[in-house]
């Protein structure tokens, strides 16, 4: 294992119920309170209402930041810190998925700095040396793991950049996760998310150093949850059990546990992130466009543990195999999956429309110093052109 500190400051409140039973506790010692949602998913569920009347009952000032998009912008965040600042917030509740909580930890940081805030913060990593607002999220869709991590991945419309940094300052202090909030996510979201898990624990599975060490054993055991609980919630969206699991992986995938020690390779997100930029395309759809095709590129490099991989996280038997076929063998399991799950296959479901794009994609993308191999931007665009 490689030398590591772990800290993670957010504390969880997890199950039915816990915005109810814990909310009005943990907002006692703030009366200006900002509200974050989406475009508008809470106001269909309940979840608005249920939250909006705590933070009314205990006669809270209420100013509400709504619309953060999927994807959200930095004109966006731009728009939360003025909010901020017009109305004195000395807390953020962000009530949403991965691009809500995103987009209020940016607001909780840029909302306490005077400098240029992508400048310092997301174009390069930085130095906070105070403190954020003080921020609690409230999850409504499993996946991105934003709840557990200090991660802020905002897209610059006009750098044409998507990015962020994990900041342990920018952990929010709390985080409710009620599995009964996501029952109401999109189908094509749920697999979305979940595939982002996903992603996430092979991002880090896959790299150095591979010798036996326990964040890779417990990564093992986190994709076999992700696989069996995603299947059980497309046949039965409302099975609390595989809610609860699926909406626990995602966190798990990101609270920064299986990390520890481990180079981690984050290649397939930092190409994805990019797409993002030029074509505001879905992020698990992304990755899971990307993952196979990339892995077939790279797999050679690690051929040993991509058979483990086959063997631990899909149950291929080995029967005679060698460690070639074993491997491809685990990469084709991975794109069945993906089919299996109806996510899109090519660049072009996702939107991506001008075949011409992927070169200046490609060269925008940056690259991961944790990979088996270091691709080159040569071939980030042969992968994209085989996605296409
Ligand atoms: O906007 P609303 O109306 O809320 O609708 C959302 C959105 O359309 C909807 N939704 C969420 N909860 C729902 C629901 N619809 C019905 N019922 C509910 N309970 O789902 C749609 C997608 O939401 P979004 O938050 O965009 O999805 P996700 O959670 O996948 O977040 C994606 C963003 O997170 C970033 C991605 O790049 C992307 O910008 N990521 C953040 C990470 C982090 N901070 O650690 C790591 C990831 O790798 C990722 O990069
Ligand atoms: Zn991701």
């Amino acid at each position: 294992m490689n030398n590591f500190i772990y800290e993670n400051k957010t504390k969880v409140f997890f199950g039915k119920g816990c915005a109810k039973e814990f909310l009005t506790c943990l907002i006692k010692d703030y009366d200006n309170i900002m509200l974050a949602y989406g475009q508008g998913s809470v106001k269909k569920n309940g979840i608005y209402d249920e939250i909006l009347s705590i933070l009314m009952k205990e006669e809270k000032n209420v100013v509400e930041f709504s619309g953060i998009m999927p994807n959200p912008t930095y004109r966006k965040v731009l728009e939360g810190v003025q909010l901020v600042k017009e109305h004195q917030v000395e807390m953020i509740l962000g009530v949403g998925g991965g691009s809500v909580m995103d987009c209020c930890k940016a607001v909780s940081l840029a909302g306490r700095y005077e400098g240029d805030a992508w400048k310092n913060f997301w174009d390069r990593r930085g130095i906070i040396d105070f403190e954020p607002i003080p921020l609690g999220v409230i999850v409504t869709a499993a996946g991105t793991g934003s709840e557990c991590n200090g991660a802020a991945v905002i897209t610059n419309e006009k750098e044409k950049r998507k990015t962020g940094y994990d900041y342990p300052a920018c952990n929010p202090k709390f985080a409710l996760m009620d599995p009964t909030y996501t029952y109401t996510v999109p189908r094509i979201q749920v697999a979305s998310g979940a595939f982002d898990s996903l992603s996430h624990m092979m991002e880090t599975y896959f790299s150095q150093p591979d010798a036996t060490n326990v964040s890779d054993e417990i990564a093992e055991a986190l994709m076999r949850s992700v696989i069996k609980n995603l299947r059980q919630v497309m046949k039965e969206p409302e099975n609390y059990t595989a809610r609860s699991n699926l909406l626990w992986d995602a966190s798990m995938s990101e609270n920064r546990l299986i990390k520890m020690g481990k180079r981690c390779d984050f290649t397939c997100h930092l190409m994805e992130h990019q797409i993002g930029a030029y074509t505001d395309c879905n992020h698990g759809q992304g990755v899971a466009v990307l993952q196979p095709v990339y892995y077939r590129h790279i797999y050679r490099d690690g051929l040993s543990k991509f058979a483990r991989f086959a063997e631990n996280v899909w149950e291929i038997p080995w029967e005679g195999k060698t460690e070639q076929e074993m491997t491809a063998a685990g990469v084709d399991a991975l794109a069945e999956f993906i089919r299996e799950m109806e996510l899109p296959t090519t660049l072009r479901e996702l939107g991506v429309t001008d075949q011409k794009q992927l070169e200046t994609i490609a060269a925008s993308c940056h690259f991961s110093m944790g990979a088996y191999r270091r691709i080159s931007s040569e071939e980030i665009l042969e992968i994209f052109q085989e996605c296409y």
